[in-house]
């Protein structure tokens, strides 16, 4: 069986770390997660975080050169090589390039760029309900996923919290950015025939089978 090297593609709140947490379940495969990297640097005061933090906080995109070593080498640890699940990265145009490169280079390929599509006025509504774990990073919505627990984790009683970068304004700034930077990266892979598409809108289980289904599609052709 050859590598499942998946990306996710969305805007904020598409729910790409929600389909994440459940595409990891049930393949296996090393979860990297640009967002959830970038906010344990900023919390341990490293030096990646002390450089990405102010344009986490006005939602722009951390500088290209901050991110992609970081990323290039954790889809190289021992763990990754027979495949993972990219969310939040490529983000622009020469992340892509530098991605297809790196992979390139060990002779490695995509199996497919897993687009969610969600408008923009329900990501603003998601944005405002989310609240997450301080410990284990699960992510809940208090209308459409709530915890069991008002303001705990369902995993460990850990305290709930809303995301900084989740306020209305910010979160208008991270669309802004995303239709600006990240939307031509449809295009990219459309073109080279990785582009599968999902209907965002759903609920979070209707959205999984249907994701779940087309990489195990993608498996069988892949065998034959
Ligand atoms: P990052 O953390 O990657 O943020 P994002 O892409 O904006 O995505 P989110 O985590 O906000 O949303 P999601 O799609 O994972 O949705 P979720 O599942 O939580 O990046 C943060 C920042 O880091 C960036 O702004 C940038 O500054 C920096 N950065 C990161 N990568 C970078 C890169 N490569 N280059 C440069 N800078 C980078 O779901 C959202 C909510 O909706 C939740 O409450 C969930 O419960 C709910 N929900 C999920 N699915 C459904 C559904 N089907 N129906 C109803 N509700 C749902």
């Amino acid at each position: 069986m050859s590598e499942l090297n998946l990306i996710l593609l969305g805007p904020p709140g598409a729910g790409k770390g929600t389909q994440a947490e459940r595409l990891t379940d049930d393949f296996n495969l090393p979860y990297i997660a640009t967002g959830n990297m970038l906010r344990a640097a900023v919390q341990e005061e490293t030096e990646l975080g002390r450089q990405a933090k102010a344009y986490m906080d006005e939602g722009k995109l951390v500088p290209d050169d901050v991110i992609t070593g970081v990323i290039l080498e954790a889809i190289e640890n021992a763990d990754a090589r027979d495949g993972f699940i990219l969310d939040g990265f490529p983000r622009t145009i020469p992340q892509a390039d530098a991605l297809a490169e790196g992979m390139r280079a060990h002779d490695r390929e995509l199996t497919a760029a897993i687009l969610i599509e969600v408008p923009d006025d329900e990501v603003l509504r998601r944005m405002s309900g989310r609240r997450v774990s301080v410990k284990t990073g699960r992510v809940y919505h208090l209308e459409y996923d709530p915890p069991k627990h008002e303001g705990r984790c369902d995993v460990d009683g850990s305290r709930l919290v809303q995301r900084n970068d989740d306020k209305p304004e910010t979160v208008k700034n991270r669309l802004a950015v995303y239709h600006d930077q990240t939307e031509p990266l449809i295009n990219y892979y459309e073109e080279q025939g990785l582009l599968r598409r999902f209907d965002g809108t759903r609920s979070p289980t209707e959205v999984h089978d249907h994701i779940r289904a087309t990489i195990a599609t993608l498996r069988l052709e892949d065998e034959l």
